[in-house]
């Protein structure tokens, strides 16, 4: 090899020392015979990135290819340099060296995201196979997922969406992977929706109206409160520290009843007991189709449960008669099929304790209510225990109230009132006093009448119910949630009753 080129290879090599970069960028300097113009540009490619640093790097490289060399007699190479006029660009230089650093901590910073954001994906693809997995499942089984399970995913989702629109904003390089999975995410959601829709009643969709309707009722009911300061709280649930219903809610839409459509007739309501007021349970009476024969019933622990036709206790009996069914402390009361009986059925084993002559009430069908069959005998449930509304001949079809002891089925005291029994549609108590409805036309029924046992006093009222369907089968109240249950030809309603504030 020519001994300037090797000097030149030994300039090159102490500025590669310095500059640390520079050696790597150049690294088969020595084998190549570069010649001059093509080693300036191959020099220069590894900083293309700063176009600053070309002419002024190319003029330097020629003034340095000012030198000379040659070998003594011992063998030993020998270079001179004659360094032009200007100094050595240490400086330039140097700013080479530090963008070259500054540009490479970039590059990995880069990489380093890159990495990241491969890993952050790859945690995101199984969390996408894992919901699909999961959605596959909700989609091939119609029933037993819940409402929780369906709000757990779309959060899940919503916040995967919510990650990929932060990874989308953040990421520089080609963005496919996340567009594809962000349409994918978008997908999920899609699907969780229509799932939803899928469900067979509409009854998460239904409970969902409910609740905001809830809500607005209740902003409403606080912005009155604000305008009329002086008005006393509600009463306490259990309580009768109140004047009495005044007026009653618009129906809540519960569901349709477990055996179907064709049973239009019967009863559902919630266990009350003094002892635990809100632990009640909630039963659903059907009727067979026939409208007489009380069979069947069933319980659910939670309304969650009943609104999703879960966890239900199904359960027979031989046989109650008309959809006059009432719950108190874990009792169901019954009429007897055929008779003038009153059963009080257990139920914590389904099992008929005892069965009490109903003394001279009328039965099967001589003095029911208009337009519902078989409730010549009417049990209800208010804050005070068990009652039962009937007639008897006495009566001439008149509506009798006898309060009962509900562990003996006694009568234990009795009030008859001047309304016609056969003309009521239906008839419930609350707080000692008997409300009675009548029907107006197809979409509203009227409570119109009252008789007050604790004063003895009757008299009209005008308060109109709406409902859905033709025919209110059966009106049951629990004094805790001072709701009506509601069994309006198949469908189960709940109304919210509202009561006078002022005690009477
Ligand atoms: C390139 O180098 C010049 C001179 O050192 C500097 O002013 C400029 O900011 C640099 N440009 C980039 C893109 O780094
Ligand atoms: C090289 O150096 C010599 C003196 O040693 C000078 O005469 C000549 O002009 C220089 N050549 C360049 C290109 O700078
Ligand atoms: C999905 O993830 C949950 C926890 O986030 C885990 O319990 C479940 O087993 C996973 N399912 C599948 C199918 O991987
Ligand atoms: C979105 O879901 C539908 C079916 O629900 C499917 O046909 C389609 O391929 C999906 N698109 C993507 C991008 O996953
Ligand atoms: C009874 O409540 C309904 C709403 O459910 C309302 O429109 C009506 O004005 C109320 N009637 C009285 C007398 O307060
Ligand atoms: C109901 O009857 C039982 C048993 O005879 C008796 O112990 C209880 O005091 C009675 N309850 C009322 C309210 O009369």
């Amino acid at each position: 090899m020519r001994p300037d080129l090797l000097c030149l290879l030994a300039l090159l090599f102490l500025l590669g020392q310095t500059t640390g970069q520079l050696e790597t960028l150049v690294p088969d300097a020595s084998a190549s015979s570069f010649p001059d113009s093509g080693f300036s540009s191959n020099f220069i490619s590894g900083f293309s990135s700063n176009d600053s640093f070309r002419p002024s790097l190319d003029s330097e490289s020629q003034s340095l290819s000012n030198f000379t060399g040659f070998e003594d007699d011992h063998g030993t190479c020998h270079c001179s340099v004659t360094l032009p006029d200007t100094t050595f660009p240490v400086q330039r230089v140097e700013r080479l060296e530090v963008t070259a650093h500054v540009l490479s901590q970039k590059f990995e910073k880069e990489l380093s995201k890159v990495k990241e954001y491969v890993q952050l994906i790859s945690i995101y693809e199984k969390k996408l196979v894992n919901l699909t997995v999961r959605v596959e499942i909700m989609e091939k089984d119609t029933i037993s997922y819940t409402e929780l399970d369906f709000e757990l995913i779309k959060l899940e989702v919503k916040e995967m969406e919510k990650l990929i629109i932060q990874l989308k904003d953040s990421f520089v390089g080609s963005t496919t992977i996340v567009d594809q999975l962000e349409v994918e995410i978008r997908n999920m959601s899609l699907l969780v929706e229509q799932l939803e829709t899928l469900d067979k009643n509409n009854v998460l969709a239904i409970r969902r109206e409910i609740l905001a309707l809830k809500n607005r009722l209740k902003e409403c009911e606080a912005s009155k409160g604000e305008n009329v300061p002086a008005s006393p709280p509600p009463p306490a649930p259990g309580s009768c520290g109140h004047g009495g219903v005044v007026n009653i809610s618009k129906p809540a839409i519960v569901q349709l009843n477990w055996r179907g459509f064709s049973y239009k007739y019967g009863a559902w309501g919630r266990n009350y007991s003094p002892q635990q007021p809100n632990g009640g349970l909630y039963w659903v009476a059907p009727l067979n189709t026939d409208g007489r024969v009380l069979e069947y019933y069933r319980l659910h622990n939670t309304l969650d449960d009943l609104l999703l036709y879960i966890n239900a206790q199904d359960h027979r009996m031989t046989y109650g008669q008309g959809s006059g069914t009432a719950v108190y402390n874990n009792y169901m009361y019954v009429n007897w099929y055929n008779t003038r009986n009153i059963a009080k059925i257990n139920l914590n084993n389904n099992r008929v304790e005892l069965t009490r002559t109903l003394p001279d009430a009328a039965y099967n069908n001589r003095f029911s209510y208009a337009n519902v069959g078989w409730q010549d005998i009417d049990l209800a449930v208010d804050e005070n225990g068990l009652w039962v509304i009937y007639s008897t001949e006495a009566s001439t079809g008149n509506m009798v109230i006898s309060k009962l002891n509900d562990t003996t089925l006694t009568v234990l005291n009795t009030w008859y009132t001047r309304q016609y029994k056969p003309s009521v549609s239906n008839a419930f108590m609350v707080c000692g006093v008997l409300y009675a409805t009548r029907t107006l036309n197809t979409r509203t029924e009227e409570i119109f009448y009252y008789y007050d046992t604790n004063t003895g006093r009757e008299g009209r009222l005008d308060i109109v119910m709406n409902k859905m369907q033709e025919r209110v089968q059966s009106i049951n109240y629990h004094p805790f949630d001072q709701k009506l249950f509601v069994y309006n030809d198949g469908y189960l309603l709940n109304y919210d009753l509202i009561f006078n504030k002022e005690p009477k």
